[in-house]
């Protein structure tokens, strides 16, 4: 995979410091030393690097028994809200993050953009501060000043990589136009029209700062492995990457399974299989999806995203922190062939009650570590979400996030159409999303795969 045109912006670049230099005056072009001037951006940012240790959440993980042996791994540093940029509630800002990264001398930082206005509309756990319609605050107060600080030539040399507003795009695919999947919010966010916008203006904004590295959020297998949203994901992801003066140029690539849990290989059954002629695409687990994993997806829809528009070279990360599924109850081989039920079942590692379930799954555990080029197509196995941090509270707590309660964290709870009616399968006694969870962590530890 080649990135012929970051070839030419370096040639532009360095005849612009030339010129800059025979003018007579020695003007330092991106405000810092000559040998801070951007880097050209490389194919696959993870590639060599060494990745930002976020200390907020080492501290986090090594107060814990056992947390040490993971807490030097890179994690995603969220930037949920506004004050977050410059830290809220005493916490680290955002350059606060960049000088530590320059100071552990990492090569690469990662960061989720997720501020959108009318934020998951189609779940209550992660709403967010701003309302349906603040689309000028989302630019103005949001992603305007983390371009200002990204664009900062101190940071010059570091690969920012931005994943960029989890969930949102899907929603408006899977969860909108009469479906019985639908949500007034959603439906409300698909007519404004203020996601596309947002992802197209933050993707525009922040992919001018020749070392971000934008990757957009693109769901999950158990999300879009549909045919109903497969085509129909990417169009819109197409959509929102020519908005607001972006282009597909400033894709770099495409993340999945952020926040998620789907496994990434499934090895005991295959979509391909059958037993007694009828194919595993029938089961109640894989109920006509086109893909049993994370992986298989994809690479699949990496190609799928490519003819609809983006580049040949764009890149995937699948978020690993918690799809491991391990422990004691971690299937060793193929179910019984008896039908393709009982085959599927016997054999599937994720032991979700059902592939829409997304809140502190119980039986989780960690996923493959944080990993370089792992296979094709793949720039990266990242843990996105930090492993010990909650989904949402599982009853209501009061708070001043914006945070709603979503009963997909209740354990007792019923269901809903976007989990076919099942219980949720989340642990019990949670915390507000992104608050440390450390029952979570504990069984996450417990249940990595590979071991830890
Ligand atoms: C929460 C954020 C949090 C993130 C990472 C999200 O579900 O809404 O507040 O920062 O998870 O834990």
């Amino acid at each position: 995979m080649s990135r012929t045109h970051h070839r030419s912006r370096t040639l532009l670049l360095a005849l612009a410091t030339v010129l800059a230099v025979s003018g007579g005056t020695a003007v330092a072009l991106t405000g810092g030393t000559g040998a801070e001037a951007a880097a050209a951006r490389v194919d696959n940012p993870y590639a060599g690097a060494k990745g930002y240790v976020n200390p907020e959440w080492k501290a986090k993980a090594d107060a814990e028994p056992g947390g040490s042996r993971i807490s030097s791994q890179p994690t995603g540093v969220w930037l949920d809200r506004i004050a977050a940029i410059q830290g809220a509630n005493g916490k680290m800002g955002l350059r606060a993050h960049l000088d530590t990264a320059l100071r552990q001398g990492a090569g690469v930082i990662q960061l989720v953009i997720y501020n959108l206005p009318g934020r998951d509309c189609a779940a209550l756990a992660s709403n967010g501060e701003l309302g349906p319609t603040e689309i000028d605050r989302y630019k103005t107060e949001y992603i305007d000043p983390i371009a200002r600080i990204l664009a900062d030539s101190k940071y010059a040399n570091l690969r920012i990589v931005t994943t960029v507003e989890i969930d949102s795009l899907p929603n408006l695919v899977t969860n909108t136009g009469g479906r019985p999947t639908a949500t007034p919010e959603c439906d409300v966010m698909k007519a404004n029209g203020n996601y596309v916008k947002g992802v197209g203006y933050a993707l525009n904004k922040l992919g001018a700062v020749p070392n971000v590295y934008n990757y957009v959020d693109a769901g999950h297998h158990g999300w879009i492995g549909w045919d109903d949203n497969f085509a129909a994901s990417a169009q819109i992801f197409r959509e929102a990457a020519t908005a607001e003066g972006s282009t597909v140029d400033k894709v770099h690539g495409f993340i999945t399974n952020t926040a998620n849990y789907s496994a990434l290989k499934e090895e005991n059954f295959k979509i391909g299989d059958s037993v007694n002629g009828r194919s595993v695409r029938e089961s109640k687990w894989v109920d006509w999806n086109r893909y049993t994993d994370e992986l298989s997806f994809a690479q699949a829809f990496r190609n799928q995203l490519v003819s609809t528009g983006f580049r040949s070279d764009i890149g995937m990360l699948i978020d690993t922190s918690r799809n491991g599924w391990g422990g004691t109850a971690r299937p060793t081989g193929p179910g019984p062939t008896t039908d393709v039920n009982t085959y599927v079942e016997g054999g599937r590692y994720d032991r979700r009650i059902h592939i829409g379930n997304w809140c502190n799954q119980s039986g989780a555990g960690l996923g493959e570590r944080p990993k370089a080029a792992p296979a094709a197509g793949i720039d990266a196995y990242v843990w996105m979400k930090p492993p010990g941090e909650s989904d949402g509270a599982s009853k209501e707590i009061p708070n001043d996030e914006g945070k709603g309660f979503d009963r997909m964290c209740d354990p007792t709870y019923g269901g809903n159409a976007r989990n076919g009616y099942n219980k949720p399968g989340a642990l019990p006694d949670a915390p507000l999303s992104g608050h440390w969870f450390s029952a979570q962590f504990q069984e996450l530890m417990r249940n990595a795969h590979p071991k830890l």
